[in-house]
């Protein structure tokens, strides 16, 4: 080919170049994403937010968020699958969380962005299905504007996000939200670095997450305790007392594999929850039906008061079981496992 030649061909594959990276832009629209895991805890909800130890599992499901910058206002799409109320009953408590991690991440507050959220994290209430989305969307903020942001920074804002959702919060659920995993929790209450430690299991168990489709607010709950708590000390000390020890019982049953005993413990802790007045009937109901299927133990799961219960059922058999049973009493479940290292 002679140099003429070559340099035609050369003009006609930058024109094709060009060409294709033009298609692209206009076809995928360019924007920020993220995601953030649900979540489970096992042993601890409410107790985790006094200093005391508890132990949570982030579950196969996770919040997805997609980012772009907007000429003004922050404007939300909520596509997640709910409980029914669920959405509009968090509505404002989402726009200040988001307002509140913009303020963590240093972003001039009049910067508008559409955000989008969905995934297979259902909104209901006890999943965390807030802190997982506050950590998707910072991701995808973060992302959107450039920004280079740590999972550690992360947890920091999707832990000041909590605080719209649940006044005080303990931190588990944005830790679970961004790391994943099956982990022990310790808030250092006098806001030094909460004690996160990865917990490993022999296999990953099956459980049964079990919905009254009935949306709480985890707010009202944490400063239901904390009221009832200030109220009646002589009631509350011994409670609080057994709930550590349980917990530490619980992480070395969890340890050793003895499921028969996880079981017992988490039957134990759903009892301390009822004392603090933070189950429902309907939580009652379904830890009931799950026990009499034969999980090997079952308690509510989150704030309370509505929202999710679990029930432990090693085994695809039982897990099918259990599921099977409280889906045909018309309710909502997820099946699932605690103790994947990592989704
Ligand atoms: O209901 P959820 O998924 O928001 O879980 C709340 C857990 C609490 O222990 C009640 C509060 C907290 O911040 O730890």
């Amino acid at each position: 080919m002679n140099r003429r030649n070559d340099s035609k061909q050369a003009a006609l594959n930058e024109h094709f170049y060009l060409n294709s990276v033009i298609a692209t832009l206009q076809g995928a629209k360019l924007m920020g994403k993220g995601s953030g895991y649900g979540k489970v805890i096992l042993f601890g909800e409410h107790f985790v937010v006094y200093g005391l130890p508890g132990i949570v599992s982030a579950i196969d499901a996770s919040t997805d968020a997609e980012v772009t910058k907007a000429v003004k206002g922050l404007n939300v799409r909520d596509e997640r699958k709910t409980a029914k109320g669920y959405s509009e009953e968090k509505r404002l408590q989402q726009v200040e969380s988001i307002e509140r991690m913009m303020k963590a991440m240093g972003i001039d507050p009049k910067t508008g962005l559409d955000i989008w959220i969905g995934g297979s994290l259902p909104g209901f209430s006890g999943l965390g299905a807030s802190a997982a989305s506050s950590v998707a969307i910072a991701r995808a903020i973060a992302q959107e504007l450039g920004m280079q942001v740590s999972d550690e920074k992360i947890n920091q804002v999707a832990y000041e996000a909590e605080k719209a959702y649940a006044g005080n919060p303990s931190g588990i659920d944005n830790t679970a939200a961004t790391y994943g995993g099956l982990m022990w929790f310790k808030k250092d209450t006098t806001g030094g670095p909460d004690k996160v430690e990865p917990l490993h299991v022999r296999r990953p168990i099956e459980i049964v997450i079990g919905s009254t489709g009935k949306v709480a607010n985890t707010k009202a709950m944490v400063e239901g305790v904390a009221e009832r708590k200030k109220n009646n000390p002589a009631n509350y000390d011994p409670i609080f007392r057994q709930a550590e020890n349980l917990a530490v019982a619980g992480r070395k049953t969890l340890e050793a594999y003895d499921l028969k005993k996880l079981g017992e413990l988490m039957n134990e802790n759903h009892r301390l929850l009822q004392q603090i007045e933070v189950s429902s009937k309907e939580l009652d109901a379904l830890v009931d039906l799950a026990r009499k299927q034969g999980a090997f133990g079952a308690k509510l799961t989150g704030g309370g008061g509505g929202g999710c219960m679990v029930a432990l059922t090693p085994g695809k058999d039982l897990q099918g079981k259990v599921a099977s049973a409280i889906k045909n009493l018309g309710f909502e479940v997820l099946s699932t496992k605690v103790g994947v290292e990592k989704y």
